[in-house]
């Protein structure tokens, strides 16, 4: 099984929140949904961990939906701080099984894989959060043994990344009774982020934590012990293939897809 990551496409139709988006990221979203629609063997699935929209309104859904309308396989999809959970729900509600409830979290069974859309958005801040009852679900969830592997959407990631400023904006609360419920899970567990902007990949508490690079804008690989903003770079773009074998194993590969200036 093939399984596509990527995130933070930051799609907008009016004016982006964000000065750093580049101004042609529609047509290099495009591109990139090209290089994952005719990827041979075919993928399939497709996940998309956050921050879709910049802005998220319902004309930036509806331009969401419409550049991922060459994918013809399953798409897994979860918010991100630049997300609006209402419009998101209606853009994608044909599509995803939402459960009940204030946040924009399900479960889905793929071919054995188990998908788990866990919420870490607060409202009106750019830090992620887990309160007790998205705990309490992501914790009810995996006690229920599964012999496939496990995959956790989620946008902010859980663990420190060694970028101090994204750090403070990552996964702020919630991030330490996390740790502990994915560490007593049996299988394996696979933890697959965005919020970054830059590709990375960790292992915490015993599960891997895979983060999915942005097209809109990358930053860079600033490892000092220091909390000043990375410089935004220009670099190489990749997207991450999952390849899950018949005998549980799973490699990632990146994708790399040429972008201008890039
Ligand atoms: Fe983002």
């Amino acid at each position: 099984m093939l399984i596509a990551h990527l995130s933070d496409f930051h799609l907008y139709t009016r004016t982006p929140e964000s000065s750093l988006v580049r101004a042609d990221i529609v047509d290099v979203v495009r591109r990139i949904i090209a290089d994952v629609s005719e990827f041979r063997p075919a993928v399939d699935a497709v996940v998309l961990t956050g921050d879709l929209t910049d802005g998220g309104t319902h004309q930036d859904y509806a331009l969401l939906r419409e550049v991922l309308s060459p994918l013809a396989v399953p798409i897994f999809a979860i918010p991100g701080n630049h997300d609006e959970r209402e419009a998101f729900r209606r853009a994608f509600d044909d599509i995803l099984p939402f459960e009940d409830g204030a946040f924009l979290q399900y479960e889905v069974n793929l071919g054995g894989v188990r998908i788990l859309a866990l919420d870490t958005v607060q409202d009106r801040s750019v830090k992620g959060v887990l309160c007790g009852w998205r705990l309490d679900w992501i914790e009810q969830k995996l006690a229920q043994p599964c012999r496939g592997q496990t995959m956790i959407l989620m946008h902010h990631p859980p663990h420190r990344s060694g970028i101090r400023f994204l750090d403070n904006i990552a996964l702020v609360e919630g991030s330490e009774r996390l740790g502990s419920i994915v560490a007593r899970c049996p299988g394996q567990v696979l933890i697959l982020c965005g919020h970054i902007h830059r590709p990375s990949q960790g292992f915490w508490n015993g599960v891997f934590v895979g983060i999915a690079g942005s097209p809109a804008f990358k930053i860079e690989l600033d490892l000092h012990p220091h909390d000043d903003e990375p410089a935004v770079v220009d670099e190489p773009y990749a997207y991450f293939i999952h390849r899950i074998d018949e005998l549980g194993g799973c490699s990632i590969h990146p994708r790399y897809v040429r972008i201008p200036g890039w």
